[in-house]
């Protein structure tokens, strides 16, 4: 253990859905605190843009772009991979649709993304031996996964819930190679994803008022859960749901 217990100085760090928001965030934190990081997620550009903010701490990203739902993609991605320390599985959509729309093609576009992506991924690295022995994974789920704290969204609640479970198992069974798995469930984050559905930004400020601490999430917010999870100070947390929210749950 270093000395500093909350440092990723020697760390190697895989975040995915690392082009935006909470993962991009994520990985600027990972790479201030000392990882090398390798970035994932399918828009070059904006992956770019994450490896120019990494440089600033004088941190060279290793950048490789895959779109997750695809096999091949996944398998590439798995095997370009060094061994890794830390896994951040965080690409992800969201998706506001009343019950009465929610059809099957619905359920398998946004489980393909936020439930078998993830998933996959992690079988693989898991079973390629790409996570170094107490290694740390973290997975962004959700608290529309254990709670229904906004309307309409059954499916991402569904997918979001499922993978909270799934990651559960993998933590019992992981703990055979002393390699930690735990979620973060955030509400609301302030990033693309909330702004891409049907609800208004004056829907949003009002939505706002319901969080005793009176504002959104901030995509750093969620990504020092993150940090804390991937590193030595949380050698004895596994299999947790981490609620990062305002303390909307309290209500
Ligand atoms: N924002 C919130 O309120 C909130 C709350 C709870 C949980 N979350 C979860 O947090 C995670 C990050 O969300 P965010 O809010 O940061 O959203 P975001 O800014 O839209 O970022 C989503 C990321 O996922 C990547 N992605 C999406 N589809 C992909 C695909 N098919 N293959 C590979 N990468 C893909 C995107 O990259 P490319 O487009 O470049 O591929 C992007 O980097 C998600 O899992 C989301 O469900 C968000």
């Amino acid at each position: 253990m270093t000395e500093n217990p909350f440092s990723l100085a020697g760390k190697t760090i895989l975040v995915t859905g690392a082009s935006s928001g909470i993962g991009k965030r994520t990985a600027i934190e990972s790479a201030r605190l000392g990882a090398d990081v390798i970035i994932s997620a399918r828009n070059l550009e904006r992956l770019e843009e994450t490896r120019l903010a990494i440089a600033e701490f004088g941190k060279e990203a290793v950048v490789i772009p895959a779109e997750l739902t695809s096999a091949e993609d996944v398998e590439s991605l798995v095997s370009s991979v060094p061994d890794l320390d830390g896994v951040v599985l965080c690409s992800g959509k969201g998706l506001t649709l009343p019950v009465q729309f929610a059809s099957r093609d619905k359920f398998d576009e946004m489980f393909s993304i936020n439930f078998f992506s993830p998933v996959e991924l992690l079988r693989l690295l898991y079973k390629k031996k790409k996570i170094k022995k107490e290694g740390s994974v973290v997975v962004i789920a959700s608290l529309g996964g254990t709670s229904v704290y906004s309307g309409g969204n059954s499916i991402y609640g569904a997918s979001k819930a499922a993978l909270n479970s799934f990651m559960k198992f993998c933590a019992k069974e992981f703990a055979a190679r002393k390699i930690r798995v735990n979620t973060i469930c955030p509400a609301m984050v302030e990033t693309p994803l909330i702004h891409r559905g049907t609800v208004s930004d004056e829907q949003l400020q009002e939505d706002m008022k319901r969080y005793p601490l009176k504002r959104y999430g901030q995509p750093e917010d969620i990504a020092y859960g993150a940090v804390y999870l991937l590193s030595d100070a949380s050698c004895w947390v596994t299999g947790h749901s981490l609620v990062i929210d305002g303390g909307l749950s309290l209500q």
